[in-house]
C-alpha cells in the first residue's frame, strides 16, 4: 500500500503544479472513489483509490528509483550536444528519469536515477548533509599534515570544504584513500586534493546516502521498497 496526500498525488501525476492542484481541490473538482474531496491532506492509496478531476480519471505517476554503477567514459546528463555517451545509455526505462546529482566523465560508481523530483531534491540539498563515500587514488602518498588539513577544512573558492573521514584501506599504501564527505559541489573531491597539490588519478563512489554500491560497472538495479522508504524518512523532517 502506498499512501500519499491528495495534493501530492495530483502534483506527482503531472497534471499541474502543487498550487494549481490545490486550487482544483478547493473548487470541489476532485473526487476520490466518487466522493468530492476538499481537504488537501486527504490520504489516497495510489494502488486502489480512483481519483478524478472533473470526472476524468487521473493516472498515478509511477516513481522509478535506479541505482547505477557508472563506468568511466559516460557523462552524467540526459543528453549531450557533442554526442558523447551518457548514463541514460546504460539504463532502460519507459518513464523519463534523470540522474540525482552528477559524477564526472572519468569518475566511476554509484549514481541514482529517478523521476521523483522531491527525493532528488532532498538528496542533493546541501543542508541535508547527505554522506558520500569515495575511494580515491592520488599521484603521491598523502602526507599526514595534509590529511589533517583536509579534515579540518580548507577554503575552496571562498567556501570551506572538508572531508569527514579519511582512511587508508591498504595500510601501507597512502596513495589510496577512502573518504567520506557531505558535499555535492562540482568536482569537489578533485578540487580539494588539487588545492594541496595532489592529482586525483581515479575516483570511485561506493556509497551514497548510506546505500552501498552492489552491482558491477555498467549494471543497474531498482532500489528496494525499504531503501526508498528509508531514504525518504532520513531526509524529510
Ligand atoms: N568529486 C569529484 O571531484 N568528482 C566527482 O565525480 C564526484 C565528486
Amino acid at each position: 500500500m502506498t499512501v500519499v496526500r491528495i495534493n501530492k498525488f495530483l502534483a506527482d501525476s503531472g497534471i499541474s503544479s502543487r498550487r494549481k492542484s490545490e486550487e482544483y481541490i478547493s473548487q470541489g473538482r476532485v473526487a476520490v472513489n466518487d466522493k468530492i474531496v476538499t481537504e488537501f491532506s486527504h490520504k489516497v492509496d495510489i494502488e486502489k483509490d480512483i481519483v478524478t478531476l472533473d470526472g476524468e480519471k487521473i493516472k498515478p505517476k509511477k516513481h522509478i528509483y535506479i541505482l547505477l554503477n557508472k563506468p568511466k567514459g559516460y557523462i552524467t546528463t540526459v543528453s549531450d550536444d557533442r554526442n558523447r555517451r551518457t548514463v541514460m545509455d546504460l539504463v532502460k526505462s519507459k518513464e523519463r528519469i534523470y540522474p540525482v546529482g552528477r559524477l564526472d566523465y572519468d569518475t566511476t560508481g554509484l549514481l541514482f536515477l529517478t523521476n521523483d523530483g522531491e527525493l532528488s531534491q532532498l538528496l542533493t540539498h546541501p543542508g541535508n548533509k547527505v554522506p558520500r563515500e569515495y575511494e580515491v587514488k592520488i599521484d603521491k602518498p598523502l602526507d599526514e599534515d595534509d590529511r589533517q588539513k583536509l579534515l579540518q577544512g580548507i577554503s575552496l573558492e571562498g567556501k570551506r570544504g572538508k572531508f569527514l573521514k579519511i582512511t587508508f584501506p591498504f595500510h601501507n599504501d597512502k596513495k589510496i584513500a577512502s573518504i567520506v564527505c557531505e558535499e555535492g559541489r562540482n568536482r569537489f573531491v578533485k578540487r580539494m586534493f588539487r588545492k594541496l597539490d595532489y592529482t586525483v588519478l581515479e575516483l570511485n563512489r561506493f556509497s551514497f546516502a548510506g546505500i552501498m554500491l552492489d552491482v558491477p560497472p555498467g549494471k543497474s538495479r531498482n532500489l528496494t521498497y525499504n531503501e526508498i522508504q528509508e531514504l525518504k524518512q532520513k531526509y524529510t523532517d
